[in-house]
């Protein structure tokens, strides 16, 4: 099964000027190196898909930040499924902390999105984790078991081999702390025994479940190879092609 590799750019990229020169370093970084085992996706700001679309860097798979429910209507400021999935988007990243944070998102709301992503065709990449608090308080499995089950509500099995979980301490979300690599695989244990329960071990192998939080070159082994993780979710060090370069070959060489 191949790894993913998923960069989430956030609200960065300023200017057409700022578009083309991470796309040409992106380009620069690529030339030459051999990644034949992961995916690698990018999710810039929405505004900037045509320009990451229009680039055509080979091996690059496009994701979203964020998607509504609603196919079209009267949503003012949302972006619908079909939109991303004609803008050439084949994931969406969905319940991120921040958006659970700043944006009150909730369970519900992630579980619609979640349903109606599938329904678009588009791959869901599913943000779970536990806050410092819940984490001093022993409640991690439980935060975790909350999200997972309550997003996955009403999804068919049929549906698993294309949903990806992403194990995202908040705590861990731009702060340079990471988990030990036995927290990661214990969580990594329990989102596939949540699986197993709701779609049986056969679908439930099909889902990727991957890390996010402080990955770096240097975090790489702890937070993805040590704990025998799909995949990776990077944050910051994605602004920067060669970091997210450098990550992709750790891995892929793994
Ligand atoms: P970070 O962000 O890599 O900057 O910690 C990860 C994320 O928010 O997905």
């Amino acid at each position: 099964m191949s790894k993913l590799i998923i960069g989430n750019l956030k609200m960065n990229i300023l200017s057409p000027a700022q578009q083309e020169q991470y796309l040409n370093l992106f380009k620069k970084e690529l030339t030459g190196k051999k990644i034949n085992n992961c995916e690698l996706i990018l999710c810039p700001p929405a505004i900037h898909l045509p320009g990451f679309q229009k680039a055509k860097i080979k091996k690059i798979i496009l994701g979203a930040q964020n998607m509504f429910w609603e196919e079209k209507g009267s949503y003012t400021g949302e972006i619908s499924p079909s939109m991303l999935k004609n803008f050439g988007c084949a994931y969406a990243i969905l319940g991120h902390s921040e958006r659970r944070r700043y944006f009150c998102e909730r369970d519900e709301e992630v579980n619609l999105k979640v349903i109606s992503a599938l329904k678009n065709g588009l791959k869901p990449i599913l943000c779970v984790g536990e806050s410092k608090s819940e984490k001093e308080n022993n409640q991690t499995l439980s935060v975790i078991t909350r999200q997972v089950k309550s997003a996955l509500e009403k999804v068919s099995r049929a549906k698993a081999e294309n949903l990806v979980v992403a194990y995202e301490p908040i705590w861990s979300v731009g702060t340079d702390e990471i988990p030990k690599s036995n927290e990661v695989m214990e969580a990594r244990v329990l989102i596939f025994k949540i699986l197993t329960g709701l779609f049986g071990t056969k679908y439930a192998e099909k889902v990727k479940i991957i890390y996010g939080g402080s990955v770096s070159a240097s975090t790489a082994k702890q937070t993805c190879l040590d704990p025998g993780m799909d995949g990776v979710l990077i944050g910051r060090e994605s602004l920067v092609p060669y970091e997210f370069i450098k990550i992709s070959g750790i891995i892929n060489d793994k």
